[in-house]
């Protein structure tokens, strides 16, 4: 998987490459440049690979896959600011309002918005203009105030909450914050083949959960200079969390689980989708 993922990388950093050279060099170009660096490009993988599963070529999945990540991008530096996770560390390096400053930050945030709409939205990405207004709807309401950003608020306000969430708000929080994009990516090849995208859809929403659970495991388990950005800070904030809630040993527990659903929602698939099969394994056992 790993391999696979290096491949995604290279693919995805050097489109980006060409669709950020055509922007004229200002420091917000500079600092979407950076933002959009490294990353393990999970978003983008399911992209391509749910687009080879419909026959979709990769050379137009592309687009979608580096709108999914600058979509991605954006939610982590606004993620980072002093108002939200105060985070000085971001993929290994200073965060984008630690080595710029805030003003910079947020509008990098929203530059990256616009672009992940932009290269949805690309006629040189799906096929349809019905398939790349299908894309850019869902994109829209997974990154919005019903999907990511809905998610991130309620995880703010956990932080000050006198009582303890339950595990279905939790459930509906992750959901929100990680599970919207993730669904968009895993989904976006069925879209942009106009095909049904249900056994994608359940296969992201256990995929999404278990994913944003790793992440909360490895905030307690993991070392800042391997994971590239700060741990040990969820209990400190009184982020509600699978972990917070259940301990560490259930929370991973139920993401191997949850791993186990979304393999079992690929049957129609068959063999095709062992790599999507092998992301599910690697969500869950990645240290980083
Ligand atoms: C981190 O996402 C933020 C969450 C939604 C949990 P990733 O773990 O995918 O971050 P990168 O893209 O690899 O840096
Ligand atoms: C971030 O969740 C989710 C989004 C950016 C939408 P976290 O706050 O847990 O992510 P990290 O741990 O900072 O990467
Ligand atoms: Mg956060
Ligand atoms: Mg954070
Ligand atoms: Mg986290």
């Amino acid at each position: 998987m790993q391999d696979h993922l290096t491949a995604v990388s290279d693919q995805v950093n050097a489109h980006f490459e060409q669709i950020l050279s055509d922007i004229a060099d200002s420091p917000i170009s500079g600092a979407m440049r950076y933002a959009v660096s490294g990353g393990k490009r999970v978003r983008a993988l399911l992209v391509l690979e749910s687009a080879r599963l419909h026959n979709v070529d990769s050379a137009r999945a592309i687009w979608p896959a580096c709108a999914i990540e600058a979509m991605h991008a954006y939610s982590l530096v606004h993620d980072d600011l002093p108002c939200m996770d105060d985070d000085d560390l971001r993929r290994g390096q200073p965060t984008v309002h630690v080595k710029w400053d805030e003003t910079t930050a947020v509008l990098v945030g929203d530059a990256l918005q616009s672009l992940a709409f932009e290269l949805t939205m690309h006629p040189k990405g799906a096929e349809t203009a019905e398939a790349r207004a299908n894309l850019g709807f869902g994109l829209a309401r997974a990154a919005g105030a019903q999907g990511m950003v809905l998610g991130q608020a309620l995880d703010i306000a956990a932080e000050t909450s006198p009582d303890q969430l339950t595990l279905n708000e939790i459930t509906t929080l992750q959901a929100g914050k990680t599970g919207a994009l993730i669904a968009w990516a895993a989904t976006a090849g069925a879209v942009m083949a106009q095909a049904d995208s249900a056994p994608l859809q359940a296969y992201a929403a256990a995929v999404g959960l278990a994913f944003q659970i790793q992440d909360d495991v490895i905030d307690v388990t993991g070392d800042s200079a391997s994971v590239g950005k700060a741990v040990g800070k969820d209990a400190i904030a009184g982020k509600a969390t699978f972990v917070s809630l259940l301990g560490l040993d259930e929370a991973k527990r139920r993401a191997s689980d949850l791993v186990i659903s979304a393999c079992d929602a690929l049957s129609l698939y068959g063999q095709e989708a062992d790599t999507l099969r092998q992301l599910a394994h690697f969500v869950i056992s990645r240290r980083t």
